[in-house]
């Protein structure tokens, strides 16, 4: 009988602090995320450096409680996982350094994960799905479609080219005056408006599979600045539920126009702002209307966590991918 393969991923890129095992690529043993959220809400977002000393008071308490819900010891581990970018340099360091130390001290391999892989495999756990797929990945820092050719096979077909959609909706919130992290708070007020404002800008990326969202973003920041000079009032929710609409459809529209020319029968969509529940309802209303089939990962594991990336150091590690040692270095961009 083939051997069951534990691997423990670990995930520090931005402000969670994640540990997990995960059996065989697919199941969760565990995944203890450690928020950050409350210590940088007061900062209106991220702060860099905050954010390294944070991972690094809680790693090692969010791996002994990781261990402990899946029930295993760390000989039990096959190998050791870890996100070595894109994110925050500091953060990313606090991961990889923890990682090379338990790996040589343990005698296990080291496997580096991509990031934007990882959010890609979190459609993996629990499922059946496999590859090849078109992915697209929405997040604070990515709105890319992706050619997923086989678990270790990418081709970026399309990127961001300014802001990414989650920084968007995180830059959007801020000029309405909600809490940071923006696109929950946008994804709430949004249910309580109407989409009555056709924020003018000029979409030239409508044709091509990269993105933009700094035209949008400006529209938004413009027209709240305008209205609070000329002492005009609006709803939020109004701006929220505009907004919204035209981010989601700008790459749900480009993502499942993309499938159904190239003939792609599936799409699987990752990361933060996949967790958008417009975004979510349009990407199973198109998909059902030109008869592709929709992947998106549970609510639970669309934001940063570590079970996604011991999946992807899973698949890394069968097909010996991502292999690495001492010398190891995080990556601010990949
Ligand atoms: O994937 P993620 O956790 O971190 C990055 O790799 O960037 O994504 C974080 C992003 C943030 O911009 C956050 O505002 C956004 O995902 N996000 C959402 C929602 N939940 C998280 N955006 C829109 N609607 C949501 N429900
Ligand atoms: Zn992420």
């Amino acid at each position: 009988m083939k051997k069951d393969i534990l691997i423990l991923g670990i995930e520090t890129s931005c402000d969670e602090t994640s540990v997990a095992v995960v059996k065989n690529g697919r199941e969760v043993l565990s995944n203890v995320i450690s928020s950050q959220i409350e210590i940088h809400k007061r900062f209106g977002g991220v702060v860099p450096e905050v954010a390294s000393r944070n991972h690094i008071m809680a790693i090692d308490s969010v791996l002994a409680e990781a261990l402990e819900e899946a029930k295993v010891g760390l000989n039990d581990i096959d190998a050791i996982a870890v996100t070595y970018g894109a994110g925050l340099i500091g953060a990313l360091m606090v991961g990889v350094s923890f990682a090379k130390t338990l790996a040589y001290a343990l005698n296990k391999p080291l496997i580096a994960v991509n990031h934007i892989q990882g959010h890609i495999a979190a459609n993996y756990l629990g499922t059946e799905l496999k590859p090849p797929f078109t992915a697209l990945v929405i997040s604070g820092g990515h709105t890319a479609i992706i050619d997923v050719k086989n678990y270790v096979k990418f081709k970026m077909l399309g990127n961001t080219l300014d802001d990414a959609i989650g920084e968007a909706f995180d830059k959007v919130a801020r000029v309405l005056g909600l809490n940071y992290p923006g696109g929950p708070e946008i994804d709430k007020l949004a249910k309580q408006g109407k989409p009555i404002y056709d924020f003018s800008f000029k979409n030239n990326l409508k044709d091509e599979l990269n993105s933009s969202y700094s035209g949008l973003k400006t529209s938004v920041i413009n027209f709240v600045h305008s209205k609070e000079q000329k002492g005009e009032s609006f709803e939020k929710a109004n701006v929220a539920a505009s907004f919204q609409k035209i981010a989601t459809e700008m790459i749900v529209q480009k993502a499942v126009a993309f499938c159904a020319k190239s003939r792609a029968k599936r799409l699987v969509i990752a990361g933060g702002v996949s967790a958008n529940s417009q975004i979510r309802a349009v990407a199973e209303k198109l998909c059902r209307q030109e008869n592709i089939q929709l992947f998106i990962p549970k609510l639970a594991v669309c934001t940063d966590n570590a079970a996604m990336i011991a999946s992807q150091g899973y698949y890394n590690f069968i097909n010996k991918k991502g292999l690495s040692g001492p010398n190891l270095a995080p990556k601010s961009r990949i």
